[in-house]
């Protein structure tokens, strides 16, 4: 759960870690980790044909660097053309685990021209940690990512 007061903060410090950062993805997620506690590990995949290749992350080390379309929880955002908020991972039957502490998921797809680029994925280790204040933040910074290269 992200407040609004939260979110215009965030939304502001992004602004100016882009200003300044040569890896702006990267320093894009980091601020997200630092920022909100509730994420163990966050993101980004590359649609690169019809396989997510894992970009920039932070957090624990995943073997999932390669997925394709329709597997898991990040594949399935890509086949339904949509936003997924998971409420507890050991509900989903073809979840791939990253970390054996993850319990929820959140995946929001990045645009750009309504073409879908890529994704922000996230972990974490409550049952129901994302919801639709997580999408709503994650989503502006998809836009911004879709814009930087
Ligand atoms: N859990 C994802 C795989 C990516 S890891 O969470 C980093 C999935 O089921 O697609």
């Amino acid at each position: 759960m992200i407040s609004n007061a939260q979110a215009t903060a965030f939304l502001n410090e992004l602004e100016s870690v882009l200003d300044r950062s040569s890896d702006r993805v990267a320093a894009a997620l980091q601020l997200i980790a630092s920022r909100f506690d509730h994420y163990q590990w966050i993101g980004v995949y590359w649609l690169e044909g019809t396989t997510l290749v894992l970009g920039p992350y932070v957090g624990p080390h995943t073997e999932h660097d390669r997925i394709e379309i329709g597997q898991g929880v990040c594949g399935t955002a890509i086949a339904e053309d949509t936003n997924l908020i998971v409420h507890d991972v050991r509900n989903v039957e073809n979840y791939l685990a990253c970390s054996l502490t993850t319990r929820s998921e959140i995946v929001v797809l990045i645009r750009r021209g309504g073409e879908v680029i890529g994704q922000i994925d996230a972990d974490g280790d409550e049952v129901g940690a994302f919801d639709r204040s997580d999408e709503a933040l994650l989503t502006v910074v998809a836009e911004r990512l879709s814009s930087l290269n």
